[in-house]
């Protein structure tokens, strides 16, 4: 292996992951925003803000994919003499005499230092605010009195991402700016039906501006060295079309020793139809006053930096382990709960590999995210399964994904992927666990988001299970539709044409037989779930019903399911077996190894362990669990997506972190609890980041979605970070299988699996009005709890019973 080179490290205390390079090998990005407005922001400032959809309502402009690569973002240009520099090295690239990049909980702050100043930015999105904070910080370390030139910069986007890229005939032509005093508004189509502009505001009287990107960058000069910064003469530029941008100019003079700060605000402002303006032509800036007002010192904007810490201090308090293990620690206490919360912020539409273009929330996926941010906010967990639970059919289908500003179920992609409905029983069964709010259930929840359709929460669940049950095959296995959970088996797509949707073709949608384990496995384990929740609220009858189907669904699969070491992944359309020893590649699959585990299908005949043994066998290498052995090496026609992509990438036997933590989950179900952990490191980005940096490419402290598979070229390469349905799976997982803290109905269930050599840990779990301390004895036991002790008193079972207040718990296994 080449040698690793290190780019940075953890600091736990700060809860921070400190960048001391900046050329990392791929940006290492951070995300800011909790609630509407959002912020990407990269390790050398690059990224860009918008307003709750990062493709309707885009604040600035951002060039996925760029050479070179992140460039764009908020830049500072300080002009010191002759020399031109940044605090986050880029775009200029003039060496640093220091670099410095923390990402911390929602806060990204960047320093540099040139020849005696030194420049510090904090940039975060205060809570309940509409914009984006940066507080620059200059301070004189030399000597003699600096006399710097400070240019600021941001490039607007004409708020729809998608034709701010491609429309140029229109665009070219709309854009509109107003200046007053320190303040440069976007107003870009509000003159017609947009209702919102944007601002770039500093705090200080400005000695200049440029609002035009030609103007002030130069047509023939770049990002990094704009005509107007290296002459150090801003040009007053107003834009009328083209490329508007907001930069402010201000001569900064320091003495020896002194600094300042500058507050700047990236703001965005929503105004009702009838006071749109102030006069004719000029905007209403009544609440970009008042917004700029509350974060005018840097006294108003370290409170807000306070406010913002202390919400993650109470977030982060909820779940607390301490194993003495700092590599585990920090995952669960920090970076783990941390990427959970982006994740459910931006389900999967923007990163640095998701351009907020493409996708809208997930169906499925946001039900999964839900697992990794119940315990933190039960809230908006709840009115996330109320949204996402509106945009189901009457029989059960649903839209595969929906738009986070409309909430309305996304038509170009529409429905048919036949596991979506069962996550709706994961993510509601979670939520009462955490809360023990059953009342959610009878909330009135329309159809496709129709008026006049509702009906309660519970139906949708039971309409849910439904359409599984109604749609099986021939083998009395779910039918998988446009796909399941791998949204690259397009099992019923049959498409040569290279212009097609893999996703959206069907080109063989009549009769289809093709059928899913993986959909199987997760009816047993939601089905179960499903049939615990009605015999909770007294619907025996129900229970019943579906505890048949779950039965008829076990049965079906030890029978036609089977392959003699591991589960089948699927029939396809001619009822041809998928994942069998007897095809010629991509003989065993993950998903169904995983589901059927995790379901615990045919345990007393030996098919988990043989299942679990099998994963280590084929699936397992260095880096992970592969999602398919051995890779596709051609194109399968019949099998659509996945055989698309070269060997050990993506679904073609990448390792797909998300689907990892299925086997482990099965692995601690099974008891097996050094597997269990082995499998577990090897995709805890603590490990990794140990390991090795530059091979693995991609940020050290959040999971990505796909690192590249045995049979790649690259084994152990990182892609698609930070967006992905590993966060919750890991969190899931550690918190309560490995760890065995599990919210249940009446209580919390402890059952810890562990490795042999685990040591007493105590974990600090605030539980609805509760408060547990609890202490772990493994004794060198993988799996069984012993005895468990509540305050002093013997508990029976595994359940510690709810009650309000502080308790202490001893566990020993
Ligand atoms: C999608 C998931 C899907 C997975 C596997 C991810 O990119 O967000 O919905 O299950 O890929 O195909």
């Amino acid at each position: 292996m080449e040698q690793q080179k290190r780019y940075g490290h953890f600091d736990d205390q700060h809860r921070e992951y400190v960048i001391t390079d900046p050329q990392t090998p791929w940006p290492w990005i951070n995300y800011l925003g909790n609630e509407d407005f959002f912020s990407l922001i990269s390790n050398t400032a690059g990224g860009y803000s918008f307003y709750k959809d990062a493709k309707f309502r885009r604040i600035t402009r951002y060039r996925y994919n760029n050479v070179p690569m992140d460039n764009g973002g908020r830049y500072f240009y300080i002009k010191d003499g002759d020399t031109v520099w940044n605090p986050g090295w880029k775009p200029c690239k003039t060496p640093l005499d220091f670099y410095e990049c923390r990402h911390g909980m929602s806060y990204t702050r960047i320093t540099g230092k040139k020849n005696g100043v030194e420049a510090s930015v904090l940039f975060f999105v205060p809570l309940k605010k509409w914009c984006e904070v940066q507080k620059l910080t200059l301070k004189n370390e030399s000597n003699e009195v600096k006399n710097l030139k400070l240019f600021s910069f941001e490039e607007w986007c004409l708020w729809n991402a998608a034709t701010d890229m491609e429309n140029f005939q229109r665009n070219f032509s709309t854009g509109e700016v107003e200046i007053e005093g320190s303040t440069i508004y976007h107003k870009t189509e509000y003159r017609e039906r947009r209702n919102h502009y944007a601002f770039y505001h500093v705090n200080a009287p400005i000695q200049g501006f440029d609002t035009d990107r030609e103007t002030f960058v130069g047509l023939y000069n770049e990002f990094a060295d704009p005509q107007a910064v290296m002459e150090g003469k801003p040009r007053n530029s107003h834009a009328h079309g083209w490329s508007p941008i907001a930069s402010h100019y201000i001569e900064v003079a320091l003495k020896p020793g002194e600094s300042k700060d500058f507050v700047f605000l990236l703001g965005y402002i929503e105004n009702e139809q009838d006071e749109k303006f102030e006069a004719p032509q000029v905007i209403n800036k009544k609440k970009a006053h008042a917004l700029i007002a509350e974060l005018d010192t840097t006294e108003k904007v370290d409170k807000a930096f306070a406010e913002l810490c202390a919400l993650w201090d109470n977030l982060l308090n909820i779940y607390k382990v301490r194993t003495g293990n700092d590599k585990l620690d920090r995952m669960v206490n920090i970076w783990n709960q941390y990427q959970c919360m982006v994740t459910f912020n931006f389900s999967r539409s923007a990163s640095f590999f998701e351009s907020g273009v493409g996708r809208g929330m997930g169906f499925r996926d946001s039900n999964q995210d839900l697992v990794g941010f119940v315990h933190q906010i039960p809230p908006r967990a709840r009115q996330r399964i109320i949204d996402i639970a509106s945009t189901q059919f009457p029989d059960g289908g649903c839209y595969h994904q929906y738009q986070p500003l409309t909430k309305r179920g996304n038509n170009d992609i529409g429905g048919g992927f036949n596991d979506d409905p069962c996550w709706l029983i994961f993510g509601t069964v979670a939520y009462i666990k955490e809360t023990g709010d059953f009342s959610i259930l009878d909330e009135m929840v329309p159809f496709d988001n129709q008026p006049g359709t509702e009906v309660t929460l519970f139906e949708h669940l039971k309409i849910s299970m439904n359409h599984v049950i109604n749609n099986l095959g021939p083998h009395l296995l779910p039918l998988i539709g446009r796909a399941d959970w791998n949204d690259c088996l397009n099992l019923n797509c049959f498409s040569w044409d290279p212009n097609e949707s893999f996703q959206t073709t069907e080109n063989v949608s009549e009769g289809t037989k093709a059928e899913s384990l993986m959909i199987a496995g997760l009816f047993v384990v939601t089905g179960k779930d499903y049939v615990a929740l009605c015999r909770k609220l007294g619907k025996d009858d129900e229970a019943e019903r579906m505890q048949k189907a779950v039965d008829a669904m076990i049965a079906a699969v030890k029978k036609d399911g089977w392959d003699g070491e591991w589960y089948l992944r699927a029939y396809d359309f001619y009822g041809r077996k998928i994942g069998s020893n007897e095809n010629d590649e991509a003989k065993i699959f993950i998903e169904s190894q995983g589901w059927c585990t995790m379901a615990e299908i045919g345990a007393e005949d030996g098919m988990v362990a043989k299942s679990l043994d099998s994963c280590k066998k084929y699936l397992e290498c260095e880096h992970g669990m592969v999602l398919n052995n051995p890779a596709f090496s051609k194109y399968i026609y019949e099998y659509g997506e996945i055989s698309s992509y070269p060997e050990g990438y993506k679904e073609n036997a990448g390792i797909f972190c998300h689907n990892n933590p299925w086997v482990i989950i099965g692995e601690t179900l099974a008891g097996r609890g050094n597997d269990a952990w082995s499998h577990y490191a090897k995709i805890l980005p603590s490990y990794v980041e140990e390991k090795y940096q530059t091979l693995h490419k991609v940020e050290p402290y959040v999971n990505c979605q796909m690192v590249a598979g045995k049979d790649a070229f690259k084994p152990g390469e990182g892609k698609n970070s930070w967006l992905t349905g590993t966060a919750a799976w890991m969190w899931y997982t550690v918190s309560e299988f490995i760890l065995g803290i599990k919210p249940d109905y009446d209580g919390i269930r402890i059952d810890p699996c562990l490795p042999e050599t685990a040591t007493d840990y105590t974990v600090s779990r605030k539980f609805r009005e509760a408060e547990y301390e609890i202490t772990i004895h493994p004794n060198g036991s993988q799996k069984g709890v012993k005895s468990i002790v509540l305050d002093g008193k013997p508990v029976d079972g595994t359940v510690i019973p709810y009650s309000a207040g502080k308790h202490v718990v001893d566990v020993t296994m």
